[in-house]
C-alpha cells in the first residue's frame, strides 16, 4: 500500500484555517479559534508536520474541490450531511453533553433509532480521518488525535497502521462514571475502546484523567497498555501581550471606555455562546449584586462578550436568546441616564475581547464545567491594572489558579454575587499581587511547550 511521508500528524475537527466565499466568488482564509486551535498552532514550526481537519464551511469544501489550501494542512471534505450528524448530532449533542453534565435528565437523553442513525455517521466520519491519517503517515510517525469528535480514530487507525505512535488528547472534562453510564453500553464501550487504541491519552487536569480511568475500569478492561498524561494548557503570554497593544485593540478601548463611562469598575466575561459557560447565572449574580448592594449602582458595568457558537443547535440558539433577554431585563430595571449596567455583545470580535481584558477590574469565569477555560488564564495576564478573578471550582483552570482566585460554586448565585462584591472591593495592592501569581500559574505551560511535551512523550513510545 502507498504510504505517506509526514512524521508528525495532528487530527482535529476544526483546523487552523477556514475559507469564506467572497461576493466575487474568490476564497478568503480566516484563522480558526478556540482553545484547541490556540494550543495546536505550535505545530507550525514542526518540519514535515501535517494537520488533518474537516472542511466545515461551504468555502472549505470549495477550497478542497479547487485544490486550494495551506502547506501542512489537509482538509477532509466529508459529505455535509454526514458531518452534520457527527458534529451536531453526536459530538456536540451527546458527547459534549455527557462530559459537561448538560442533560435535563427527566426528559433527555433518549437514545433512539435517530441516535443510532447519527452514530453511524459518527463512525463514518471517524473512519474518514483514520483512513486519511493512515495514508499520509510515514513509517513509525507520531499521530496526535484531538478531542471528543474523534474518539474512535485511535482504535481504527491502530488496525490500519500498527506501526504508528498514536495519542489522543481531550480538551473537555471527562464525565463522572455515574453520568457516563447513561450512554448505551455498546456505545460507551466503543468510545472507550476507540480511545484506548492510543499509546497515550492526554487530559487537561488530573480530575478528568481520573474520571476517564474510572470509566475504563467499569466499561472496558482498564487501561491496558495505554499511558495517561496530564498536560494543562497555559496561556500564550508573548502573543497576548503583543496582540493586545495593537492599534485595532487601542481603538476599541477608546470606544469601550465611552460605553462604560468614566470612573466605573468593570466586570468582564468573554465566552462562546455555550451552555456550559453559565452566562445566565453570571447575570443573575450581577443583578443580585445591584439589588443587595445599591452602592454599586452607577459605579460598575458588566461587560459580557460572547462569540456565536454551535448556532445550528436549537438549544444553543435558545440559550443565546435567554442571555440576551436577561441582559435587557437588567438594563431596563436599573439603567439610568448615562449608565448601562450590562454591555452585552454577541459577535466574533477578538480585538474587542482583548480591549475588554485590558480594562477588566474583575474577570468572571463561572462555568458549570469546563475542560480548562483559557479566559481565566488570559484576563489576569492582559488586564492593565491586574484584575481580580472570580472562578468556578468546576473549571479545569481551578486546579492551577484556585489559590489566588475567589472561588465559587457555579450553581450558587448568592455566593457568586458575594464573590463579585469581594472582587470589586479587593485592595489594589492585593489585587496586583494576586494577578501576578495568577499570571505565573497561567503561563506555566505555554502552548508551544504543551504541544512539544506531548510530542516528545509520544515519540518515546516504543512499538
Ligand atoms: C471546545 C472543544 C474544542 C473546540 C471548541 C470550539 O473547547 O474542546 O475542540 O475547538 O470548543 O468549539 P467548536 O464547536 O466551535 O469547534
Amino acid at each position: 500500500s502507498v504510504q505517506g511521508a509526514a512524521q508528525v500528524l495532528v487530527a482535529s475537527n476544526r483546523g487552523p484555517v477556514s475559507y469564506a466565499v467572497q461576493e466575487d466568488g474568490s476564497l478568503s482564509p480566516k484563522r480558526g479559534g478556540g482553545g484547541l486551535v490556540s494550543g495546536l498552532s505550535a505545530i507550525g514550526p514542526e518540519a514535515g508536520a501535517l494537520w488533518v481537519c474537516s472542511a466545515l464551511s461551504d468555502g472549505d469544501r470549495e477550497a478542497v474541490r479547487q485544490g486550494v489550501g495551506e502547506d501542512g494542512v489537509r482538509m477532509l471534505a466529508i459529505p455535509a450531511d454526514v458531518h452534520a450528524d457527527a458534529y451536531n448530532g453526536i459530538a456536540n449533542s451527546v458527547l459534549w453533553f455527557v462530559h459537561h453534565l448538560l442533560y435535563q435528565t427527566p426528559l433527555e437523553p433518549a437514545f433512539d433509532a435517530e441516535f443510532r442513525r447519527q452514530w453511524g455517521s459518527y463512525e463514518t466520519y471517524n473512519r474518514a480521518f483514520a483512513e486519511a491519517l493512515a495514508e499520509e503517515a510515514g513509517e513509525g510517525a507520531a499521530v496526535l488525535v484531538q478531542d471528543y469528535h474523534l474518539c474512535l480514530v485511535p482504535g481504527m487507525l491502530r488496525e490500519l497502521r500498527p506501526d504508528l505512535r498514536i495519542s489522543h488528547f481531550s480538551h473537555t472534562p471527562w464525565a463522572p462514571v455515574d453520568y457516563f453510564r447513561m450512554l448505551p453500553d455498546d456505545i460507551a464501550g466503543q468510545v472507550l475502546r476507540g480511545m484506548l487504541g492510543a499509546d497515550r491519552l492526554g487530559f487537561l487536569t488530573r480530575r478528568w484523567a481520573d474520571a476517564f480511568t474510572a470509566c475504563a475500569t467499569e466499561f472496558a478492561d482498564g487501561l491496558g497498555e495505554t499511558r495517561i498524561g496530564v498536560h494543562g494548557l497555559g496561556a500564550d503570554a508573548d502573543f497576548l501581550r503583543a496582540r493586545s497593544h495593537e492599534a485595532d485593540v487601542e481603538e476599541r478601548i477608546v470606544a469601550l471606555r465611552e460605553e462604560i463611562g468614566a470612573g466605573r469598575k468593570t466586570i468582564v466575561r468573554v465566552d462562546r455562546t455555550e451552555l456550559s459557560k453559565n452566562i445566565v447565572r453570571g447575570l443573575l449574580a450581577y443583578r443580585r449584586l445591584l439589588e443587595s448592594r445599591p452602592e454599586w449602582r452607577e459605579r460598575v458595568v458588566h461587560v459580557a462578550f460572547a462569540y456565536p457558537s454551535r448556532q445550528d443547535l436549537a438549544v444553543y440558539r435558545d440559550y443565546t436568546a435567554s442571555v440576551q433577554r436577561l441582559a435587557d431585563e437588567i438594563n431596563s430595571q436599573y439603567a439610568t441616564p448615562g449608565w448601562t449596567p450590562v454591555v452585552l455583545h454577541v459577535k466574533d470580535d477578538f480585538a474587542r475581547s482583548l480591549a475588554a481584558y485590558r480594562l477588566a477590574d474583575v474577570a468572571l469565569v463561572n462555568p458549570i464545567r469546563d475542560g480548562m477555560n483559557l479566559v481565566a488564564k488570559e484576563v489576569p495576564l492582559v488586564s492593565d491594572e491586574g484584575c481580580a478573578l472570580v472562578l468556578s471550582r468546576e473549571a479545569g483552570a481551578y486546579e492551577e489558579l484556585g489559590d489566588d482566585a475567589i472561588v465559587v460554586n457555579p450553581y450558587d448565585v448568592e455566593q457568586t454575587a458575594a464573590a463579585l462584591h469581594e472582587a470589586l472591593t479587593m485592595p489594589a495592592h492585593e489585587r496586583a499581587e494576586r494577578a501576578k501569581r495568577l499570571t505565573a500559574a497561567a503561563t506555566a505551560l505555554p502552548p508551544a511547550q504543551w504541544f512539544l511535551d506531548q510530542l516528545n512523550a509520544l515519540k518515546a513510545v516504543s512499538r
